[in-house]
């Protein structure tokens, strides 16, 4: 039998041991700012500068972080499992990339990319973002953080709909399925046949489509999935 298809989502909660606020727990991102006012691209016409901010000051906390063991087991499990390991994160800061994983897909944008409004090429974002720098490409003064706003596509659904097409596992850590599409990705998976595994603190809204549920802190019950994975 050929090594299984594994996709592998994350949200805020793989982060949280890093030092990275989570959205919707207590004392979260969204109950100290107005989605409508900082992840909304009419919040950023409205006033820029205060999105400009708000992500410049999530990219300083970002950069400082440090990635924690799970997402190093993420890495070790992209490079030892011998079948495919697909990561999608919703994350937009980079610890999966600094605790080593090569590929990783994110979906709702990077806080260290910057994008333009214009012309919709990207570069590598300064730590500090101003309002209406120039497009190195175009020369619009159009740069925004390249972040996927809601009520914006979120990157590379192509890709990850064919991975969840043919996945055999698929894991969702540390997010509370409350944002589409991601939250529906469990339900492609199963259609695929996968089997469904959720790791989080507190159940997920979509709990109920998991065929086994881990609670815990993802610290933990990723190094512990990851070394099952590698010993069958
Ligand atoms: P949420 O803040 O909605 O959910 C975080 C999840 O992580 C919760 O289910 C927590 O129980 C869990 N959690 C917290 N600490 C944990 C730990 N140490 N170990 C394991 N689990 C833990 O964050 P997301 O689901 O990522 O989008 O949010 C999804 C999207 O909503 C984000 O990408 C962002 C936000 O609005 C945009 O900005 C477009």
């Amino acid at each position: 039998m050929s090594a299984p298809s594994i996709v592998i989502l994350t949200g805020a909660g793989i982060s949280a041991e890093s030092g990275l606020g989570t959205f919707r727990d207590e004392g979260g991102l969204w109950a100290q700012h107005r989605i409508e006012d900082v992840a909304t691209p009419e919040g950023f016409a409205r006033n820029p500068q205060l999105v400009v901010d708000f992500y410049n000051a999530r990219r300083t906390q970002a950069a400082e972080a440090t990635p924690n063991a799970a997402h190093e087991a993420l890495a070790r499990l992209q490079s030892e499992h011998s079948g495919s390991v697909t990561l999608v994160t919703q994350n937009v800061d980079a610890l999966h990339e600094k605790g080593g994983s090569k590929t990783v897909i994110h979906m709702h944008g990077a806080l260290n990319s910057a994008l333009c409004g214009r012309c919709e090429h990207r570069w590598s974002a300064p730590l500090e973002m101003t309002v209406g720098q120039s497009c190195p490409h175009c020369g619009a003064p159009s740069a925004r953080p390249d972040i996927v706003w809601f009520g914006e596509m979120p990157y590379e659904m192509d890709r990850i709909e064919k991975a969840l097409a043919r996945a055999d596992v698929f894991v969702a850590i540390g997010t509370s399925g409350n944002v589409y599409p991601a939250a529906g990705f469990v339900q492609l998976a199963r259609h695929a046949g996968a089997h469904t595994i959720e790791m989080n603190l507190d159940p997920g809204e979509n709990v109920g489509l998991f065929d086994d549920i881990r609670p815990g802190m993802a610290s933990q019950t990723v190094p512990a999935w990851v070394s099952e994975v590698l010993s069958q």
